[in-house]
């Protein structure tokens, strides 16, 4: 098989894997154990904490450790948006995943005022439609890092400093775009940041969000006070060792031979098959995303050609597969909803060769023209 859905999830790592294996197999006892296998848990968790918050430019009483980049929207849109005084106007973009979606649709019905931010026809948040829409009541502004559909990456660290010159907290869901930077959270000027494991090389069910430690919050999960009450749980002493090794694995050098080998493939696809269109912007993207629009094919029928030659791809949204609505990135940026249902996205890593991406766009080219 040819994977090309890393966007959904990646395999995990061997150095990932190799440095969780010692705290599932011999320093499992559970961190708030007074006894010592307890006490060096919670060493492994401290330890694992400082890494993750360095790797980010934070500090470690600033990382919350949750199940995943669902739970850490969760966290930050209503977390936020019910603990900040400000007001109940909330601003999020029009194209964030559901997990920041949903959380302000839910907000919403609690009687909050949920404005979406429209972007332009490549998926961007203009900083100067922000500017516009920003008033003193507004709680919390969401806006992704980069888009899990089309790849689009959002200038967040322009958008936050509009946000900043208002007063108002702006959160980021960098889980598409922590695989391919460096994040700083200082640098980017964000309040919150959301991020997930399982795109970055660990096992799924295991996330943090990063908190700037003056941003109040509202706990979502409530228990035995775990994480300063933020988010109660025993928590995943391996899960959170595996998201520190595989953050401090990201390098500049991958993302630059990746995006090389994706103009490649796009160059390739656009010009075997007719009428087709890259989504997304051109330059400001995802350097292991390609998602195109395939007018007169249906997305899922070409998605289940290619998987019956072996290539596994994705539609659209894969954390809305199996929904075949239009997606709500498309019609965001402009598409007709007939257009947006022929979406193919094909996302990769820095272990996918040229040999298998000009494999699967001659595919591609195939399946849809028959040649
Ligand atoms: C942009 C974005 N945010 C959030 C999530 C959800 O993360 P998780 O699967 O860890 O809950 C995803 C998953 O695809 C995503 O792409």
């Amino acid at each position: 098989m040819t994977y090309l859905d890393e966007a959904a999830t990646s395999p995990v790592r061997r150095q990932v894997l190799e440095a969780m294996w010692p705290w599932l197999v011999r320093d499992f006892a559970n961190p708030a154990s007074s006894h010592e296998a307890g006490a060096s848990a919670r060493r492994g968790l401290d330890d694992a904490r400082a890494r993750i918050a360095r790797a980010l430019g934070g500090r470690p009483g600033e990382v919350v450790l949750t199940s995943g980049g669902t739970e850490a929207d969760n966290l930050a849109v209503k977390g936020i948006a019910l603990a900040e005084p400000r007001g109940r106007h909330l601003l999020v973009s029009a194209v964030e995943h559901p997990a920041v979606l949903e959380s302000a649709a839910f907000l919403a019905r609690t009687g909050f005022e949920v404005e979406l931010l429209p972007v332009d026809g490549d998926g961007l948040v203009r900083p100067e439609v922000l500017a516009a829409a920003l008033r003193d009541d507004t709680t919390l502004v969401s806006v992704q890092l980069a888009n899990n559909e089309v790849g689009t990456v959002q200038p967040v660290a322009e958008l936050a400093a509009v946000a900043a010159g208002r007063g108002v907290p702006f959160h980021t869901d960098a889980v598409q775009a922590a695989p391919w930077q460096r994040l700083d959270v200082a640098a980017l000027g964000v309040r919150a940041l959301s991020l997930s494991g399982h795109k970055l090389g660990t096992p799924k069910g295991v996330g943090a969000l990063w908190l700037h430690r003056r941003q109040p919050v509202e706990p979502l999960v409530h228990g035995g006070g775990q994480q300063r009450g933020l988010r109660s749980g025993t928590e995943d002493v391996a899960g959170a060792v595996g998201l520190a090794t595989a953050l401090e694995l990201v390098g500049p050098v991958a993302a630059a031979e990746v995006a090389a080998r994706r103009d490649r493939f796009v160059a390739r696809v656009l010009a075997g098959v007719p009428g087709a269109r890259l989504t997304g912007h051109p330059t400001r993207r995802l350097p292991g995303h390609a998602s195109f629009v395939l007018p007169g094919t249906s997305g899922e029928s070409v998605l289940v050609d290619l998987d019956a030659r072996g290539i596994a791809c994705s539609s659209g949204s894969a954390c809305a597969a199996g929904r075949s609505d239009p997606s709500h990135v498309l019609t965001a940026m402009g598409f007709e909803a007939e257009v947006a249902q022929t979406a193919v996205r094909f996302s990769f890593g820095a272990a996918t060769s040229e040999a298998e991406l000009d494999h699967a766009a001659d595919t591609l080219v195939q399946v849809v023209t028959g040649v």
